[in-house]
């Protein structure tokens, strides 16, 4: 089912970065020559993408688009939670600007309330007229005032109309203390806890939709084995019920494991042991979903800064980011062996650009840019994801607001909308849609030692049945001109949205909202083909009318 994504050899001047520093400037001085004196097509040469719309592969799932959003630095509170006396207009404390735009992403889901957050969380802190003044001792040590607690965040999600993803503390909680929390917010019979939620305002049962049992167990979440850590799972999945009566049958909540963190082999190990026992689960316990976190970091700690870099650290940081491919590939594989009929999926539910901390911000909280290129890497790691469908059915960046790889920035009052933002909005026609196979020749971008594809691409029908294609130009010096060959669909017109800025680190802010935002694009569809123009660095959405 997965596209063609191989890198043709080098073919361009560039490929000559292996040369002597004056042959390579004269080489460069000419491609330059050329590429003034010619129009795109001799600059970046036409790519052939072949679309088979007759050969329908998997559903993307919507829950692919999924957030994350933890109590650290401002990522709830200013980001979300205001308070309903703040002068920033709100809904029950909820900030407006912040609903509405999150409206016009259509969020699939938000995982809350961590991260290593959660397996420090006492949900009783947060409920009621008097809340429980705590701290947060993973992020920054600062007070948590326990303002936003279960009220609050479903409040929240009714409001951008997205389901609950909770993750259940397992580190410093009990199967007991969880399993107390979702009776609380999922029973529709009269049992007191049901009883002290309708006093707190909500009689109706809640919908639970996901469950997360622990973060990261094998180190924040309480440093456990492969083999402690799932007798933990075992206990909390037998015993935390979801109750709800409209979530018994096809809508039962989907229980999510702790997997993997990244390439190395004790991970391999954890999988493997997860896995393992969930083919033999007995009746009293089950998973649905095993989680993994990876993020775009290079090395820990991060070094790698959000504003200020050139086409050097682009370079980098996409290449990072694509060994999501293989993480996935490999995680897949060890779960196909378990689990051939893929029952299980793989769940991102960390993943995006980590880099160092804005200077002048609190480091415990995480704030960085977030610029054209994190529009790209976002692209590849989603394509990534569709093109695994079958397997992986749920991802969640990190982090929704404020924080990490942000959709949205604030402060105070301000708000503004990321790079990243955008490719969420521009990919909404990919959410639930059905995958089509693409194939084509990637062509290498090459930048010093590192040789990148230069074009990606998915496509998929939407639940409309219209066919949509989504083409990432790598490369931040050439066009790409693209000629899309397709099978079971008569063109008819074609048009869309690209995202693209002046240079790699362009960013929106408070007072330059508009530097990188989608402006629409034209295609031309002659003799059955589409063909599209792609400026450097830029995601570029069509729809081909048929
Ligand atoms: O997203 C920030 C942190 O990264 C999360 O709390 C944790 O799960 C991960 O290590």
């Amino acid at each position: 089912m997965r596209s063609s994504f191989v890198p043709a050899s080098c073919r361009n001047a560039l490929s000559a970065n292996a040369a002597p520093s004056l042959l390579r400037a004269s080489i460069l001085l000419l491609a330059m020559v050329a590429s003034a004196a010619t129009s795109p097509k001799l600059a970046g040469q036409t790519l052939q993408l072949s679309v088979d719309a007759s050969q329908p592969g998997p559903k993307i799932n919507r829950n692919i688009f999924g957030q994350f959003a933890e109590h650290l630095g401002h990522g709830i509170y200013e980001g979300v939670w205001v308070g309903p006396d703040s002068n920033i207009p709100n809904t029950r404390g909820i900030r407006s600007d912040v609903v509405s735009a999150l409206k016009g992403i259509k969020v699939p889901n938000v995982r809350w309330p961590g991260g290593c957050f959660a397996d420090e969380y006492h949900w009783r802190k947060g409920i009621g007229p008097q809340r429980f003044t705590t701290l947060n001792p993973n992020w920054g040590g600062v007070i948590e005032p326990n303002s936003f607690g279960t009220h609050e965040f479903m409040d929240f999600l009714d409001q951008i109309g997205a389901e609950a993803y909770v993750s259940i503390n397992v580190g410093s909680g009990t199967p007991q203390e969880a399993a107390e929390w979702l009776e609380y917010l999922t029973t529709a019979q009269p049992t007191t806890l049901a009883k002290e939620r309708g006093a707190n305002g909500h009689p109706a049962p809640y919908q639970v939709a996901y469950l997360g049992i622990g973060n990261e167990s094998w180190d924040c979440g309480g440093n456990m084995s492969p083999d402690y850590y799932l007798s933990q799972l075992k206990m909390y999945s037998r015993f935390v019920r979801n109750f709800n009566p409209a979530q018994q049958e096809k809508q039962q909540m989907l229980k999510i494991a702790v997997g993997p963190g990244g390439a190395e082999p004790r991970w391999t190990a954890w999988t493997e042991t997860i896995m393992k026992a969930s083919q033999n689960h007995t009746w009293s316990w089950d998973i649905n979903g095993l989680s993994m976190h990876s993020y775009t970091v290079g090395h820990w700690p991060p070094s790698f800064a959000s504003t200020g870099f050139g086409e050097t650290e682009y370079a980098q940081i996409l290449k990072y980011t694509l060994e999501m491919e293989d993480l996935v590939t490999k995680y897949s594989a060890i779960m196909d062996q378990y689990d051939p009929q893929k029952k299980v999926a793989l769940v991102v539910d960390e993943w995006g650009a980590w880099y160092t901390p804005l200077p002048g911000t609190n480091p415990g909280f995480l704030v960085q840019q977030n610029s054209l290129r994190d529009a790209v890497l976002a692209a590849l790691n989603l394509n990534i994801f569709a093109r695994h469908a079958e397997r992986v059915r749920m991802a969640n960046i990190a982090q929704m607001i404020n924080v990490l790889q942000a959709m949205i920035l604030t402060d105070n009052a301000k708000m503004v909308l990321t790079p990243t933002y955008y490719i969420y909005k521009m990919y909404l026609p990919f959410q639930d849609a059905t995958f089509v196979p693409v194939k084509f020749d990637a062509g290498t971008y090459t930048h010093g030692e590192i040789r990148l594809p230069r074009v990606d691409a998915v496509a998929a029908k939407d639940t409309a049945g219209k066919l949509w294609l989504a083409i990432t130009n790598v490369d931040p010096n050439q066009p790409a001109e693209i000629e899309v060959t397709l099978a079971g669909v008569t063109p008819k017109s074609a048009a869309g949205e690209t995202l693209t800025a002046p240079k790699v680190d362009s960013i929106n802010t408070f007072d330059s909202p508009n530097t990188v935002v989608p402006k629409p694009v034209t295609a031309k569809v002659d003799g059955g083909k589409v063909s599209v123009n792609l400026t450097p660095k830029s995601v570029t959405v069509i729809s081909i009318e048929q």
